[in-house]
């Protein structure tokens, strides 16, 4: 990969021919792959100690554990434990707080080295990870899917991939960056480091144009931050 391209973060910018000017600008989306390869080797997303670090997100106390308290009840409710699937994984410091809740924890992530780093990290013995890109390739059956702080990064025609997924998982956990108030749902985006959140807008499942359908919709959880920077919040879905 060119230096050039590097510096353009997470979309290619190609010079196309074009009748009036000779040139037109023409943006293309890089696979998420490369995109979320790039956000942390190029510590998009802020950094700490760590090789990998996903965001404030997964690491402010006030956001992570009211998310744990919640998730760790509702996994905790069962008598006996859900084979959980964590969907885009991330750097882990919230799934590992959840693996003991577990029948089995499968974590992913498209990042391969972010997955071999976790392999040499974190071990126990229900604790599997995989590399895999949710939007294309099967997904391991499980009763339950996280989904935290994924489809607020990732395009409209993604999330419609993914959700065909998650039709199967009996419990969807999902977190989302959302504007505080109404808002219009589901503005498209190009995956990448950045959420519809600058657009004004959020994923609202239930909403065109993915109209995902479930048998009830519980919020579990849902955290304002400060100075109007929107509200992080996490839904259970019940699909069938
Ligand atoms: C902001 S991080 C959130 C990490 C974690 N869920 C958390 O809440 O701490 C989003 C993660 O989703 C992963 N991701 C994005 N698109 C993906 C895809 N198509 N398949 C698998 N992982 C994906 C990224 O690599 C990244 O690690």
């Amino acid at each position: 990969m060119s230096l050039l391209l590097q510096n353009a973060t997470y979309t290619t910018v190609l010079f196309m021919k074009n009748k009036e000017n000779g040139t037109k600008r023409t943006k293309k989306p890089w696979p998420t792959k490369d995109v979320m390869e790039q956000v942390y080797a190029m510590k998009l997303w802020g950094s700490n100690t760590s090789d990998f670090y996903s965001g404030f997100g997964s690491h402010d106390p006030r956001l992570v554990n009211p998310y744990i308290d919640a998730v760790t009840s509702f996994l905790s409710s069962f008598e006996s434990p859900l084979v959980v699937c964590d969907l885009g994984c991330g750097d882990f410091n919230v799934g590992k707080e959840l693996v003991k809740d577990a029948e089995r924890y499968v974590a992913i992530d498209i990042v391969a080295d972010l997955i071999a780093h976790h392999k040499e990290t974190f071990k126990a013995e229900n604790l599997e990870f995989q590399c895999l890109d949710i939007a294309r390739d099967d997904l391991p059956a499980a009763d339950c899917a996280l989904v935290r702080q994924v489809l607020q990064h990732v395009s409209n025609s993604e999330i419609q991939s993914i959700l065909s997924k998650l039709k199967d998982f009996k419990y969807v956990i999902v977190t989302e960056h959302l504007p505080e108030g109404d808002f219009d749902p589901n503005k498209d985006i190009i995956s990448g480091q950045g959420i519809r959140l600058k657009k004004q807008s959020g994923v609202d499942l239930l909403a065109p144009p993915f109209n995902f359908k479930v048998e009830e919709e519980k919020q579990l959880v849902s955290v304002i931050l400060d100075d109007s920077k929107g509200v992080i919040a996490t839904t259970l879905y019940e699909t069938f």
